[in-house]
């Protein structure tokens, strides 16, 4: 584990710089806190005028104090946060939290800036500024104004809002989600989101991060430490509504960013996503309680047909539909119910359950390697007691001699089963007070499974390309002072990274343009290339379905006459004569540099599918042919493509290949690419392949 940060994080000392003896203010909180939490390091306040604070000797400056200190706790107000910084820095501690409000996220960038420098010229770190502090119960270390040391429990919250943390801190004793450790990490000056899925990722005390985010800095840093943790990640991004996104960038300074392309940087980084502030504690306990779902299967057992009901529809919600159970599985599972009960799945064994047949069925169902996974179900009966049916559920997976495979639980019903819920959490059993919770939770596990799997499947690099010759054709551009390339440029560049191109040849004469037009073969298409008309077909300068060379003609002298028409002053390059490419299902893919995340590939259906619907899915490149596949599937009209109505199913295999190769090509070009499209894109049917008809690409500003 890095030192520095497990110094800051786990320390054996603390210095807290602008600790006060006045109970209101935070100076004073923090040294209270850490003495109320237990926290056996040593505590050093620090300030001019006190002698004692709360029992620990105090002392003018850090610089003062003789003994060596970890991590120094910041609340002194900001103009004094610079001097501190450098007295911290003579001192030699490893690195501050900085609790003080008021630079970056109010304007004061160029201080914050300092201030780092200032740090990193000693070898420090900084968490901050603007955060609550940080938290710990492995360390019983509560080095923050938050009131008090969350429930204990396996996960580790990171989270960019400290007001958020305080709520959650509170909310683990009611929601009963325990945390190790609790991370404040505000205007993420220094230390960063990124930073601290490493840390936790080696963190023994940690088994899942979960993180509040509204924006981060550097999306790619993300990205890469996310897909090297081996934990379940479970992320909360807020600033997804366009309002939402201004008052994150007021909070922390956070750019929001589009929430497609976040979207997609989670799943491809495999994090999973929480919808809310309540789905967060109930993803968070499932992945931190409980191993991944390894496969598909997931059985139900309830003494409840009407919360069966509920769970099997919820599966189907979640992304995890009912099979029935082998014929086995219910010929035994028969055994432990009334004649009118049913053992297909969801496993109804009726009101007349009770704790034996609450643990013969677990026991059996957890055991048998056809269940992947286990969700148990019960409502509050006359006929039974809560607490005992909770411990029934437990001797059976304890006793069925199986590990590693997960199983959720819910209890409908009052105080008693209030009471059942929370013992069955404390013994490791993720529990819920409705179905589809309990139903989600191994939805959850499944999810985190099958991202765990994408984070393993290999990069993608094409073959036989030559990004030199794209460079090129780009460089040729920009020295005419073009921001845009032609289509036949674009294309030319498509055609470096192995991409299928329609046949596209440059006329600048009625000859030449015949000449490639029996070349390439009838029919063709014609169009206007100029860098001054980029909406070719509102100029009428694209003509489709020429078929003899007299229309070749004739098409040519139209489209120079109507291009002329339309701008008087146009650049003309000449005439492209392409391949008409017979039609097939039309789809668009297309990039743009985001900010957080760089390049980025979109996919979509042509036409309405795009511009009505926009049924439209992102990746940020590369992506390799995998997660080609996958965005094809996920997009509303993925139908279309699969074939409906008697067609047959299209080329998606080629259509991954083109799409990772287009990924690959955007990144590879992230310093010249802009943005730009392939539209239309033609898909024929399997085997049959892709053919790319126009290209655009806008070049960077430089
Ligand atoms: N060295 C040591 N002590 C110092 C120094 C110094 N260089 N400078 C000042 N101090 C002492 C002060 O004398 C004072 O102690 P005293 O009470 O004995 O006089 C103490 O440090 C605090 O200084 P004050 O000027 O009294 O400042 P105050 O406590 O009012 O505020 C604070 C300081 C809390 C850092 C404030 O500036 C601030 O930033 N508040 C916001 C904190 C926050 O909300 N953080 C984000 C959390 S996230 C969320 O949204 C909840």
């Amino acid at each position: 584990m890095d030192p520095i940060l497990t110094g800051l994080l786990k320390p054996k000392s603390v210095a807290v710089i602008g600790a006060s003896t006045n109970p209101d203010k935070i100076g004073y909180k923090v040294v209270l806190n850490l003495k109320e939490g237990g926290y056996e390091g040593a505590v050093y306040p620090i300030n001019p005028g006190a002698a004692d604070i709360l029992g620990y000797k105090c002392y003018p400056n850090i610089t003062d104090v003789p003994y060596v200190i970890d991590a120094a706790i910041v609340t002194v107000p900001a103009k004094a946060v610079l001097d501190v910084t450098r007295q911290c820095g003579e001192k030699g501690v490893k690195g501050m939290v900085i609790i003080t409000s008021g630079f970056a996220e109010v304007g004061e960038v160029e201080l914050e800036h300092e201030i780092v420098r200032v740090a990193q010229s000693y070898g420090m770190r900084i968490i901050g500024p603007n955060v609550v502090g940080t938290l710990s119960n492995s360390d019983k270390l509560n080095a923050s104004f938050a009131p008090f040391l969350p429930l204990e429990g396996k996960a580790s919250l990171v989270t960019q809002s400290g007001a958020l943390l305080i709520a959650i801190d509170a909310a683990t004793y009611t929601r009963r989600v325990g945390f190790d450790k609790m991370i404040s990490i505000g205007n993420m000056s220094d230390v960063d989101i990124a930073d601290m899925i490493t840390f936790l990722n080696e963190d023994p005390e940690t088994s899942c991060i979960s993180l509040y985010i509204e924006g981060f800095k550097d999306g790619r840093k993300f990205m890469d430490e996310a897909r090297k943790t081996h934990k379940p990640i479970v992320a909360l991004k807020s600033g997804k509504s366009s309002h939402g996104a201004a008052a994150a960038a007021s909070h922390t300074g956070s750019l929001a960013g589009s929430a497609k392309i976040y979207d997609a940087a989670f799943k491809q980084s495999g994090v999973t996503q929480a919808d809310d502030l309540n789905d967060l504690f109930d993803r968070t306990l499932a992945l931190s309680l409980q191993p991944r779902m390894q496969g598909d299967n997931l059985l139900i057992l309830t003494n409840g047909g009407g919360i069966g009901v509920l769970a099997t529809d919820s599966a189907e919600r979640f992304g995890l539909p009912l099979h029935f159970a082998p014929a086995d599985v219910q010929e035994e599972l028969k055994k432990h119910m009334p004649e009118f009960g049913s053992a297909k799945n969801p496993v109804d064994m009726t009101g007349m359950a009770g704790n034996e047949w609450y643990y013969e069925t677990t026991q059996f169902s957890y055991a048998h390697p056809w269940v992947d996974g286990l969700v148990v179900l019960y409502c509050e009966t006359a006929v039974t007691v809560p607490e005992e049916i909770a411990q029934a559920i437990y001797r059976g997976v304890q006793d069925s001699g199986v590990t590693g495979k997960p199983i959720a639980v819910s209890f409908v019903g009052g105080e008693r089963s209030d009471k059942a819920m929370a013992w069955l959490i404390e013994h490791g059993i993720p529990t819920y007070n409705a179905p589809d919770n309990a139903v989600k939770a191994l939805a959850t596990l499944r999810e985190d499974y099958r991202m765990e799997q994408m984070r393993q499947t290999d990069g993608y690099t094409p073959e036989g390309i030559n990004p030199a010759a794209a460079r090129e054709i780009i460089s040729r551009a920009r020295s005419l002072g073009r921001s845009a390339l032609t289509e036949i440029e674009a294309k030319r560049v498509f055609t470096s990274y192995g991409l299928p191109v329609t046949p596209t040849d440059l006329a600048v004469s009625e000859d030449e343009a015949v000449a490639m037009a029996e070349k390439i073969g009838f029919p063709v298409v014609m169009k206007i290339v100029s860098p001054d008309i980029l909406h070719k077909s509102d100029a009428g300068a694209v003509k489709v379905n020429i078929k003899t060379v007299d229309a070749v003609r004739e098409n040519y002298r139209l489209i120079l006459e109507n291009s002329l028409n339309y701008k008087s002053d146009a650049f003309i390059d000449g005439v492209a004569v392409q391949e008409m490419a017979p039609w097939a299902t039309e789809v668009i893919v297309g990039s743009v540099n985001d900010a957080t995340f760089g390049p980025t590939v979109m996919f979509g259906l042509g036409g309405i599918f795009v511009e009505v619907l926009k049924d439209v899915t992102f990746r940020v490149a590369p992506i390799n042919t995998v997660e080609a596949l996958t965005m094809q599937d996920e997009i509303k009209s993925a139908a279309i493509l699969r074939g409906v109505r008697g067609e047959k199913p299209r080329d998606k295999q080629a259509l991954a290949d083109v799409l990772a190769k287009y990924a690959y090509m955007v990144h590879d070009l992230r310093d010249e690419v802009a943005e730009s499209d392939a539209n239309p894109v033609i898909v024929y049917e399997e085997g049959k392949g892709v053919k790319i008809v126009d290209a655009r690409i806008i070049l960077t500003k430089k």
